[in-house]
């Protein structure tokens, strides 16, 4: 026998098929309570979605910790042996929920580890670099990948106008228009911090890491044309897959390693260390095997489990911190706010973010609050009840580097080559083959051909030219007449 269907207060119901009337064609009653519930609760189905990163899919594992790397990292979960629960969630940046799978863009690579210490969350990218270096540009940046505001359309203008008003994108953009910016699946990408961190071992010493996840999968790609076809037929190409992996316990892995450079080199190395634009050569800072991480449970239920997992960069466990990356402090505060905005001010006390650890703070109340206080503890601190005390050992945790000087708003470099182009240009030259050169000289091609504006066109080919004389004469090259250009870019607007 089924369950009789109640409301959401417990009671019976009569009827999921009629609502209540006046007579067989009469009008409906007020009273039919069941009905407004029903109504009601349909329309708060949603969160708001993620402002981006907001298309995406993920799954349970667990990350085995098989290398000893002790002398750099205290961290509880990167003790040799050590196996900690964990969530991954991967995405697309720029499109909405609902958008196909298969357009290009970075892929998020958001990674939850549920330790005995706190949950530390990582949250990287496929790519190792970033488009910008100061948070303070994200919100343009984005704005320029998103949607006009009177069209609603994505326009290319745009995203070239950005770009090549921001040179320091040059690296992270070549990665995009190669063939890294259409992985076949999450499966077959691999994932890295992209930032610097800083680790502490047991003795306090610092240094600091960069981490990378080397699909076991092997890397797969499509070709512009394989992704904008499956664009049409399975825009959910990349849930799907990895659903349907995991089912068939065909379980994805990720092999994690790090790149560590010593806390004093930073200062005085050629560039910037922290420039999240850049990565570090591995012939000078060699990859250094940690663990592996094995995707094997599916979500019972996307929207609690999946929709509502919030990951931030500012959770930290013992043993791993910040670093002086802008980006980095910007996304420190920038997450957490959008979780107490997307899914509420407790969001940490769902079953997806709560930490396994035990968890004794000071906050209380706020909506949704599901775990209360001990009846007994008053809620403030210092208190004379025997409630939790911070514990000044943990101070060793925090971040730490020394920084001096005076206040500004500069990109003054400290470092020999602070460029934007140099790395874009090794990669095009020393990293891609002939073939995946081709492909991105068509890809850039193809991608600068919906640009309408001439002078933005030259400017385009200009930042090329930056990268690789060579490359921005191949884009030239192929660029054909523009079919109808637009004079100048359309005027700011003005808001009313
Ligand atoms: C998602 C801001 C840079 C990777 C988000 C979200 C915000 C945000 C507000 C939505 C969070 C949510 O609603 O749960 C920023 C800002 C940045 C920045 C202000 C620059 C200052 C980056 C960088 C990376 C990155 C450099 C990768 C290295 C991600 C990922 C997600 C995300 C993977 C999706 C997380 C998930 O799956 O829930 N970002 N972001 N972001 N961001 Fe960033």
């Amino acid at each position: 026998m089924t369950n009789p269907t109640t409301t959401n207060s417990g009671a019976p119901v009569a009827s999921d098929e009629h609502s209540q009337t006046v007579g067989p064609d009469g009008v409906i009653a007020l009273t039919d309570h069941y009905l407004v519930e029903k109504l009601a609760q349909f329309n708060r189905e949603r969160v708001p979605e993620r402002v981006v990163h907001a298309k995406g899919g993920g799954a349970f594992g667990t990350f085995e910790t098989t290398h000893d790397v002790s002398a750099y990292t205290r961290a509880s979960l990167f003790q040799p042996g050590a196996t900690v629960q964990m969530l991954a969630r991967f995405s697309s940046v720029a499109g909405e929920q609902g958008s196909p799978d298969t357009w290009r863009d970075p892929r998020g690579f958001a990674l939850k580890f549920y330790t005995d210490e706190g949950n530390y969350d990582m949250v990287g990218n496929n790519t190792p670099v970033f488009f910008i270096r100061d948070g303070i540009k994200f919100p343009d940046f984005i704005h320029s990948q998103k949607r006009l505001p009177g069209s609603h359309l994505r326009d290319h203008n745009m995203q070239w106008d950005f770009w090549t008003l921001s040179p320091e994108s040059a690296h992270q953009v070549t990665w995009l228009m190669g063939d890294r910016g259409l992985p076949t699946s999450w499966r077959h990408m691999d994932g890295f911090s992209s930032h610097t961190y800083q680790w502490i071992n047991a003795e306090g010493e610092r240094s600091w890491v960069k981490y990378h996840f080397r699909t076991q999968q092997g890397h797969e790609t499509l070709t512009q044309d394989q992704a904008d076809s499956i664009a049409g037929q399975d825009a959910d190409l990349h849930i799907r897959d990895l659903y349907e992996a995991i089912e068939a316990e065909n379980f994805p892995k990720w092999d994690m390693s790090v790149q560590i450079m010593k806390y004093e080199d930073a200062a005085t190395y050629r560039f910037n260390p922290f420039d999240i634009t850049k990565v570090w050569p591995k012939a000078e800072y060699p990859l250094i095997p940690v663990g592996t991480m094995t995707l094997n449970r599916n979500p019972e239920n996307y929207f609690a489990q999946i929709e509502q997992a919030t990951f931030a960069p500012s959770n930290f466990v013992p043993g791993i911190a910040a670093s002086p990356d802008k980006m980095l402090q910007a996304r420190i505060f920038s997450y957490a706010d959008a979780h107490r905005y997307r899914v509420g001010t407790n969001h940490a006390q769902l079953p997806v973010n709560a930490p396994v650890s035990p968890v004794n703070s000071y906050s209380q109340d706020g909506a949704m609050r599901m775990r209360t206080n001990d009846p007994h503890a008053p809620v403030y601190a210092p208190n004379s009840f025997g409630g939790p005390a911070a514990s000044p050992a943990a101070h060793g945790n925090d971040a730490g580097w020394e920084q001096d000087g005076s206040l500004i708003r500069s990109a003054a470099t400290l470092h020999a080559d602070d460029d934007d182009f140099g790395q874009a240009g090794t990669l095009f030259r020393e990293v891609l083959d002939d073939a995946a050169r081709d492909r991105l000289v068509s890809n850039i091609v193809g991608h600068v051909s919906a640009v309408t504006i001439p002078s933005l066109r030259e400017r385009v080919i200009q930042y090329w030219t930056n990268v690789d004389a060579t490359l921005g004469a191949r884009v030239a090259a192929g660029l054909g007449p523009i079919e109808s250009p637009v004079d100048e870019l359309v005027p700011a607007p003005v808001s009313r």
